[in-house]
This record gives C-alpha cells, sequence and structure tokens, in this order.
C-alpha cells in the first residue's frame, strides 16, 4: 500500500477557494497516495478539478442509508460521486459533536459497506496524556473493532491538533505499536503536521502517512510534506 497523504479542510473555503486549492494539489513521488476531504458541498466540485492521482474523500458519513434523516449524507452517496475515503470519529466530532463510540462504529460499518476506505481517528486528550493513559484511551477506543483491509486508523492526540505540539517519534512509535496489538491495520499520524516537522516521521516505517488539518489549506505547504 502508497502512504497516504491526507488534507483535512475541515469546515473552511468558500467554492471559489475549493476550487483554486484543489487545482493547485500536485500529486506526491510514487510512494504516496495524495487524498483530500473537503466539506461536503464542496465535494464533486473539488473532484472535477483534482488532478487524476489526487483521491478524494469526505470528513463524516451518516450511520444510516438512505431514507428519511433530513440533514445526513450517507456513504453510498459519497461514493456515488467519487469519494474512496471518508474521516470517522474525528476528535472533533466526538467532543464538540458528541459522537458516542456507538455512533463512530456504525458510520464505520456503513462505510465499508458501501465500498468506502474509512480513517477511523483515535487518540487521547491532554488530561489523559498527563495521567499516562494512552494505551487504556486506545485500546477502550479501538475494542469491539474488527479487521478489514480497507480500514485505515489515523492516530491523532487530541492535545496536538491545531496546536502546534507534537508528541516524539518515540511516543507515536509506541502509541502506532499499540493500535497494531489491536488491530493489525495500517496507522497514520495526525496532529499539527506540515512541512517543516513532516520529516521527523516521514521514515518511520510503521507509520503509513499523514492526516493533515491547517497545513493542508495551503498547496505550497501540503505539496511539500511529503
Ligand atoms: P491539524 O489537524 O493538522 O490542524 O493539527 C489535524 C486533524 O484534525 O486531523
Amino acid at each position: 500500500m502508497k502512504k497516504l497523504l491526507i488534507g483535512n479542510w475541515k469546515m473552511n473555503l468558500t467554492s471559489n477557494q475549493a476550487l483554486q486549492l484543489a487545482a493547485s494539489i500536485t500529486s506526491p513521488s510514487d510512494e504516496w497516495q495524495a487524498v483530500v476531504c473537503p466539506s461536503f458541498p464542496h465535494l464533486s466540485l473539488v473532484k472535477s478539478a483534482l488532478s487524476a492521482n489526487v483521491k478524494l474523500g469526505a470528513q463524516n458519513v451518516s450511520r444510516e442509508t438512505f431514507g428519511a434523516f433530513t440533514g445526513g449524507v450517507c456513504a453510498e452517496q459519497l461514493k456515488d460521486i467519487g469519494c474512496e475515503y471518508v474521516i470517522v470519529g474525528h476528535s472533533e466530532r466526538r467532543i464538540k459533536g458528541g459522537e458516542s463510540k456507538k455512533e463512530v462504529f456504525e458510520k464505520l460499518h456503513r462505510a465499508l459497506e458501501a465500498g468506502l476506505k474509512p480513517i477511523l481517528c483515535v487518540g487521547e486528550t491532554l488530561e489523559e496524556y498527563t495521567a499516562g493513559k494512552i494505551a487504556t484511551v486506545i485500546k477502550e477506543q479501538l475494542d469491539g473493532i474488527s479487521f478489514n483491509e480497507s480500514l485505515i486508523i489515523a492516530y491523532e492526540p487530541v492535545w496536538s491538533i491545531g496546536t502546534g505540539l507534537i508528541p516524539t517519534i518515540d511516543e507515536v512509535e509506541h502509541a502506532i505499536s499499540l493500535i497494531k496489538q489491536v488491530i493489525p491495520a495500517p496507522v497514520i499520524y495526525g496532529g499539527s503536521v506540515n512541512s517543516k516537522n513532516s520529516h521527523t516521521f516521514k521514515n518511520l516505517v510503521s507509520c503509513s502517512g499523514f492526516l493533515v488539518g491547517g497545513a493542508s489549506l495551503n498547496a505550497q505547504e501540503f505539496n511539500n510534506i511529503v
């Protein structure tokens, strides 16, 4: 499998800005697959502007299939418009959106059923990190998931997201090995990744790529990460 460079644009950009950014993303070297995850309204537009070897992902998906779920977007709809990936259980959705583990798992299953590749986010808060609870948190967040060859796990320490703080390479390696003890899926790292610090993790054999937030909103910065 190629290493993944995934841009999570979150709830940013107008349609024109999304179009411009999409058109400026270049495909990294052969070892890497670039993926961008714009907001729902920009998915089709962005797809039309991406170069053929940059893939499309969504930031969220409903736990339901088609039906009377006002405001929902189901996995089949994402697949239908050309998404290959979907982020599931991002800490912003778990913490700010109140998503339970049960809901996250249901979304994961819907995504897999529809033939999408889910990127399941796990990671500890600052409080849990300080209390030395990384292993407990990771095991708890993954407990009950079965292996699927389409599944990707993103290790995203909550305290690192959008803060500029990054764990040491040993901490990331340790977290990845804890995840792989539970589920032998590819694991990517996310949390304040940018073109200046990515070299730290780039050659970490167990790390299968990056999930990038803030730095993915600037094409030059994103293109320079790998
Ligand atoms: P960040 O976000 O790169 O801005 O820290 C990462 C994420 O939320 O996936």
